[in-house]
């Protein structure tokens, strides 16, 4: 009678790992949902990355997310790779099939857009050209959410222009690069603009930019998450922009790997938001 079922095995791979929050949010759904399964951090080294996704079919593992600095040395690991990981050029999610083929997702622009309606439900892509800062994989995942979105216009500073322009050469004509100094003029008329750098995360340094050509209706994000009020939200909230903190981005992003591996589409629930806040709040690195 017994099905004998083993439990479903999976986990994060980065180098260091100390400080994902993957653990927390899946092993929460875990519980929540009931399954039996487990979710752990693994530290690898860039040197041993390659051997140890070989050897995930070996170990049982049903998959894996990949973080920093791993994502795009995944990539190129991987067996195949879905639209968005190839538009992206990183994996942030592997599926270990029957036959031990590693499949390569990027679930991070689903994340981006996902929490973006969620917060903001009458948010519409037409409504103005997106100002996104930065040009780092986060950017390029974001820029990927906005073209599928149908936006019509996206313009990306970053501090070192080439990177940006390199985003723009690889997704095509709907981006254009302004330079940093730039900025603050390339706000004008936006109908959203994104901060994907690190500037204002705790411990680093501020983001400055005035926000006095940001028409009052344009949506305001910021992935960083510590502190989840960044200036530049306080800022936006102060003229009456709308805001989206970076929290979601985390959560929404987590949700379809689960559902690979565990076979239940999670809840992005306020008690998990909770959960992940007091997480942060207690250590913000
Ligand atoms: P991720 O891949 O997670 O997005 P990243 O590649 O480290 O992270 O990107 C960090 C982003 O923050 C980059 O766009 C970086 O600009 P550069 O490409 O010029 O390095 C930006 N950034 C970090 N510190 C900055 C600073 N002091 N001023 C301006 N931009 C900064």
């Amino acid at each position: 009678m017994s099905e004998n079922k083993k439990p479903i095995k999976a986990g994060i791979i980065g180098w260091p790992i100390s400080h994902s929050r993957s653990p927390l949010m899946h092993r929460y759904w875990l519980e929540k949902y009931g399954l039996d399964g487990s979710y752990d951090p693994l530290a690898v080294r860039p040197e041993d990355l390659e051997q140890i996704l070989r050897g995930l079919a070996g170990q049982g593992f049903a998959g894996v997310n990949i973080t920093i600095p791993h994502k795009e040395a995944a990539f190129t690991l991987v067996d195949e790779a879905d639209d968005a990981a190839r538009r992206i050029g990183a994996v942030n999610t592997i599926i270990v099939g029957e036959t031990g083929r590693l499949e390569g997702r990027n679930t991070d622009a689903f994340g981006f857009i996902t929490h973006l309606h969620e917060t903001l439900a009458d948010w519409r892509p037409d409504r103005g050209h997106a100002v996104i800062l930065g040009a780092g994989g986060a950017v390029r995942a974001i820029a990927v959410a906005l073209i599928d979105a149908g936006i019509g216009r996206i313009l990306i500073a970053n501090r070192t222009a080439k990177k940006a322009q390199q985003i723009a050469d690889d997704l095509g004509g709907t981006i254009d690069v302004v330079l940093w100094e730039d900025r603050e003029q390339a706000l004008a008329g936006a109908g959203l603009l994104v901060n994907g750098t690190s500037l204002g995360m705790v411990g680093n340094a501020p983001l400055a930019l005035s926000l006095d050509h940001l028409p009052q209706s344009a949506a305001v994000y910021d992935i960083v998450y510590a502190p989840l009020k960044t200036a530049l939200l306080e800022a936006a909230e102060a003229r009456g922009n709308p805001v989206v903190d970076g929290l979601g981005m985390l959560i929404h992003q987590a949700r379809p790997a689960f559902e690979a591996w565990f076979g239940a589409m999670p809840e992005a629930s306020a008690e998990l938001r909770d959960l992940l806040l007091a997480d942060i709040d207690g250590d913000p690195a």
